[in-house]
């Protein structure tokens, strides 16, 4: 399972490229705007500045909504780093962006992904990724999880390439869950990854090994 992180802080996504088990980074212009990143020249320049601090793939999203202004924006995306993936919406025109880009080599990931039929056209048109996103389901009292289920369940079925990318991930059971499902990617929070290291057992029985070390030395 890769590990790609939901931000475009700098200084958390060097935190977590430290701790090694970073695959990647997934933005959208909502992060990008939290970190006062604004201007398209500033925008572009942030990503490189993702691209290396990263080892792995960088999404990007384009702006444009309609497929002339997609496949512009996203071939601009592209050239500007090898590691990154051009972010395209889960609309008709952005399926028609994403067949585009399989067809000329360029990677994909299809967001704002909220059911299995959407998933299902993503696969189809080429997609490298299809992110669907599973905490804004939950926020409505659906079950963001068992999306990701139906999603890997039909992949199979057909052997489809694209990566099952579970977004809008939360907390550290997201995590657990999509990794018992079979998700091929999550992408959260610094803290959904480092909740992962967390249990009292551990720190209460390493603290007894350092008093019991200390008696002896
Ligand atoms: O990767 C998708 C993500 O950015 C959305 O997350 O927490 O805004 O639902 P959230």
């Amino acid at each position: 399972m890769k590990f790609f992180i939901d931000t475009a802080n700098l200084d958390q996504i060097r935190e977590a490229q430290d701790l090694g088990v970073l695959d990647g980074v997934t933005t959208n212009p909502s992060l990008m705007a939290k970190e006062g990143i604004t201007g398209r020249n500033n925008i572009l320049k942030h990503y490189v500045d993702i691209c290396n601090i990263v080892d792995g793939d960088v999404s990007a999203e384009v702006i444009a909504t309609d497929l002339k202004g997609m496949i512009k924006e996203g071939e601009e995306l592209a050239e500007l780093h090898e590691q990154i993936v051009v972010k395209i919406p889960m609309i008709k025109e952005g399926i028609k962006a994403i067949k585009y880009f399989s067809d000329h080599g360029i990677r994909t990931n299809c967001t704002l992904v909220f059911s299995a039929g959407q998933a299902l056209l993503a696969a189809k048109a080429g997609a490298t990724y299809v992110s669907p996103f599973i905490g804004r389901l939950d926020d409505i009292s659906t079950d963001g999880l068992n999306l990701i289920s139906e999603i890997r369940l039909i992949y199979d079925n057909y052997g489809f390439d694209t990566q099952i990318l579970a977004a809008s991930i939360r907390h550290t059971m997201h995590v657990l869950e999509c990794a018992k499902i079979g998700s091929d990617v999550m992408t959260g929070p610094l803290s959904s990854i480092e909740g992962l290291l967390k249990h009292p057992l551990t720190d209460m029985g390493l603290a007894k090994f350092l008093e019991d070390y200390k008696k002896g030395n």
